[in-house]
């Protein structure tokens, strides 16, 4: 049931009873972000025992900050995002949202499931990339505060059958939890009415120095990636899997992003295909970065991720203080199924099946090395 349990958590309190300081505390609260679709928008603070911070949004389920401590205790946001809904609701590339139904590229928006042929929005050059022109990132979704003490937040969606092309009538809630170990866990759940294709992400832009003035080629990366799956000039895969050895793609050590970018076209925008055999939640990237000390995991129950480093970010759009944000002032692990798995039957399967529950999960887990 999709019921809009809207209810105002605000756990925000003196924490120190001997000043007048007001602290915000462990859990969650809920504010006014504005208007949608002609409903009101929300924003949701989270806040965790040691006072990391982590807002998002029920419109497109955007993740708009995630403020924590750096070595030096300076706090900042370490991803890219907005502070007032016209941001986003005017044309940016996906920053925090939900990306769906189908993340990443489908060749030609085409694809056909049991000899049926779908056709999708074609909206990025030749293809269709992340659901559409009107994906889950541009959506209104149902909000319900989940728990305070752990905070969470659900939000729900009932993507009818047929919306921008996809067939079947698709229920999906996306889990959000911060944890005491400042981990933000995601977790994606859905059944469809009819067979369909589903590929469910965030699209979040991580800058570890939580100042977008600084790019992110001095970041270090490990992928724990032996192979990524080769794309042409309108980055469809080939189907070849390619091994990363003796590549600008092998990260399988940690190694600064900038080292190699500038042998790889653009820019890193690949799909790398995790060594992980099985569904399980498994550590599968690391990136640190020195002078903030800050060092992000990703764990994720997927088969792939795409390794984007903000390319196609040109200093057009600026961060609501007003800083341009240039080319690879950010950075995206998108935990997902590989792109245009629909036309690779080698590829692992994102049909979703009447009766089948889809279930994923990713955890980006913060820490800090002083
Ligand atoms: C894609 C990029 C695209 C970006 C923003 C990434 O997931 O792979 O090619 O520019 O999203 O849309």
């Amino acid at each position: 049931m999709f019921i809009a349990t809207i209810f105002t958590l605000l756990i925000t309190s003196c924490n120190n009873t001997n000043t007048n300081k007001m602290e915000k505390s462990k859990g969650i609260s809920k504010s006014s972000f504005g208007t949608a679709d002609g409903k009101e928008v929300f924003l949701y603070t989270l806040i965790n025992s040691k006072g990391s911070e982590i807002t998002i949004t029920n419109f497109g389920g955007i993740v708009t900050s995630w403020v924590s401590a750096d070595k030096n205790n300076i706090k900042s946001s370490i991803v890219l995002g907005y502070d007032s809904l016209s941001g986003y609701l005017a044309t940016h590339p996906y920053f925090g949202a939900i990306v769906g139904r189908y993340g990443n590229r489908i060749a030609k928006g085409k694809f056909s499931i049991d000899s049926v042929a779908y056709t999708l929005a074609i909206n990025n050059g030749p293809n269709h990339l992340h659901g559409g022109l009107k994906g889950f990132d541009k959506l209104v979704w149902e909000p319900t505060v989940e728990n305070d003490s752990v905070p969470s937040l659900m939000l729900s969606y009932l993507s009818k059958d047929g919306e921008e092309g996809y067939p079947g009538n698709l229920k999906v809630d996306v889990h959000y939890t911060l944890t005491d170990e400042d981990e933000l866990k995601i977790e994606y759940n859905a059944t469809t009415d009819k067979k369909t294709v589903i590929n469910l992400t965030n699209h979040s832009y991580f800058n570890l120095t939580g100042d977008v003035s600084n790019n992110i080629l001095d970041h270090v990366l490990q992928i724990d990636a032996d192979h990524f799956t080769s794309v042409d000039s309108t980055l469809i895969p080939t189907g070849d899997i390619t091994p990363v050895k003796g590549t600008p793609f092998d990260f399988t050590q940690p190694t600064k992003i900038g080292l190699r970018i500038d042998s790889v076209m653009g820019g890193y925008d690949h799909n790398f295909v995790l060594n992980k055999t099985d569904a399980s939640l498994t550590k599968i990237a690391t990136v640190s970065e020195e002078k903030s000390g800050r060092v992000l995991e990703v764990f994720t129950t997927e088969p792939g991720v795409q390794f984007y480093t903000g390319n196609f970010l040109d200093g057009k759009l600026k961060t609501s203080g007003g800083k341009s944000i240039g080319q690879h002032a950010a950075l995206c692990l998108e935990t997902q199924h590989f792109p245009d798995s629909p036309n690779e039957p080698s590829f692992p399967t994102t049909i979703l099946l009447p009766g089948q529950k889809y279930h994923t999960v990713t955890v980006y887990k913060l820490s800090v090395i002083k």
